[in-house]
């Protein structure tokens, strides 16, 4: 009889890393009944049902409905909540497989391997080596109780062995992220996003900033509004904008000022696929996302990254993103550079090929099945 493997999917990174592996398993043979849980962490339609709909995401099996909180009231209400779903099965599951780093992965680890049932992490051992991040937390504790590390890039599988953890425990299967963008790709270029905008493909910037260190200081964001003030000099800047980052930028005053910036394209935030257009005919990227600084990778578009470490570095030894730490300064630099035609160009990542979904899948069943 097949027995329940349950997926668990939170906040909008998590769902196009799922997307791919549900497909995977949905088009193979094995013993196992997949169950999606989606947790709630995000729940607007522009962060969670639009990448549904958009990826072809079945409507999830169970939905915790857990919604925003303090990082302490969130992942205490994912653990319980899922606690009590995974009791619930009449059939008792034979795994629960989370995905990227955000409470949501974290929380739903814990709660499965208390119980007992073995957890399999999809994007293992990625370190910021930076502990006041939340999701530094939330790799690092996930990464310590799971059983099977499914690996995206080659520092994720050095990380794991310095820690200790035993390589039988270890695989690498490259990045579901871009199985996703691979897929996408074509139908994201159809819509046309750019010219829309009346913008033409390598004339604009492309902007995403979400990262509590960078938006919830007032002066730390008030000097990024500045930043890209004067970008907005150089090319079109396009900004879709994070509901945390809404909220700052009203908070701190600063939201006028930004709306009114010459150059300035401020949009709600944007499904996949729209998302995914803009950045693959940008100029180039400027962010603190983790799934951007990927993504502008496989596409080879140059990626600022502002913050002060990144936890996938093959993006930067390999790829077309350069972390330019607070300095602003710097940044600005890299875009003449980039404006030159003199900026690096990145390579391809070994497992950074569409068929990432498919090792894990293969992980899966020879782990469990
Ligand atoms: C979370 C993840 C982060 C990820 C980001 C992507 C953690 C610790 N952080 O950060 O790793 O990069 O998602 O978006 O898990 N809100 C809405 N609508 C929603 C969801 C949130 O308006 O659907 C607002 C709420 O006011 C909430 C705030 O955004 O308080 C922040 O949401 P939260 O999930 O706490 O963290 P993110 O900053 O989104």
């Amino acid at each position: 009889m097949a027995s329940p493997l349950i997926l668990v999917a939170g906040a909008r990174p998590n769902f196009m890393k799922v997307a791919p592996v549900l497909r995977a398993l949905a088009s193979r043979d094995h013993h196992f009944a997949p169950a999606l849980v989606h947790t709630g962490q995000h729940y607007d339609e522009g962060m969670s049902g639009v990448f549904f709909r958009q990826l072809g995401i079945p409507e999830p099996d169970v939905h915790l409905g857990v919604g925003s909180g303090s990082h302490g009231a969130q992942t205490a209400r994912i653990l319980a909540a899922f606690e009590e779903r995974l009791l619930a099965f009449s059939t008792r599951p034979r795994g629960v497989v989370v995905v990227g780093d955000v409470n949501s992965t974290m929380a739903c680890a814990l709660a499965a391997v208390k119980l007992g049932i073995p957890v399999a992490h999809v994007e293992a051992g990625l370190r910021s080596f930076d502990r006041s991040m939340p999701e530094e937390i939330n790799r690092v504790v996930t990464d310590a109780v799971a059983d099977l590390l499914l690996v995206s890039e080659p520092a994720g599988e050095e990380n794991l062995h310095r820690e200790g953890i035993p390589p039988q425990r270890i695989r690498y299967t490259g990045n579901v992220m871009i199985d996703t963008l691979a897929r996408e790709l074509d139908a994201a270029k159809e819509l046309a996003v750019a010219a829309s905008l009346g913008l033409s493909p390598g004339s604009f910037a492309y902007v995403t900033l979400h990262r509590p260190s960078n938006v919830d200081s007032p002066e730390r964001l008030e000097a990024l509004v500045g930043f890209l003030e004067a970008l907005a000099q150089r090319l079109p800047v396009v900004f879709p904008v994070h509901p945390r980052t809404t909220e700052r930028l009203r908070s701190a005053g600063l939201a006028g000022r930004l709306e009114s910036a010459a150059g300035v394209r401020l949009s709600q935030p944007l499904g996949y696929r729209e998302s995914l257009a803009l950045m693959a005919a940008a100029r180039l990227a400027v962010t603190d996302s983790g799934g951007v600084q990927e993504e502008t990778t496989f596409l080879g578009i140059p990626c600022l990254t502002l913050r002060r470490n990144t936890e996938r570095p093959v993006t930067v030894s390999a790829g077309t993103n350069t972390v330019v730490g607070d300095d602003l300064a710097l940044a600005t630099q890299l875009v003449d550079e980039i404006l030159a035609g003199r900026y690096k160009r990145g390579r391809q990542i070994p497992g950074w090929d569409g068929r990432a979904a498919e090792r894990v899948v293969d992980a899966l069943v020879e782990a469990w099945d």
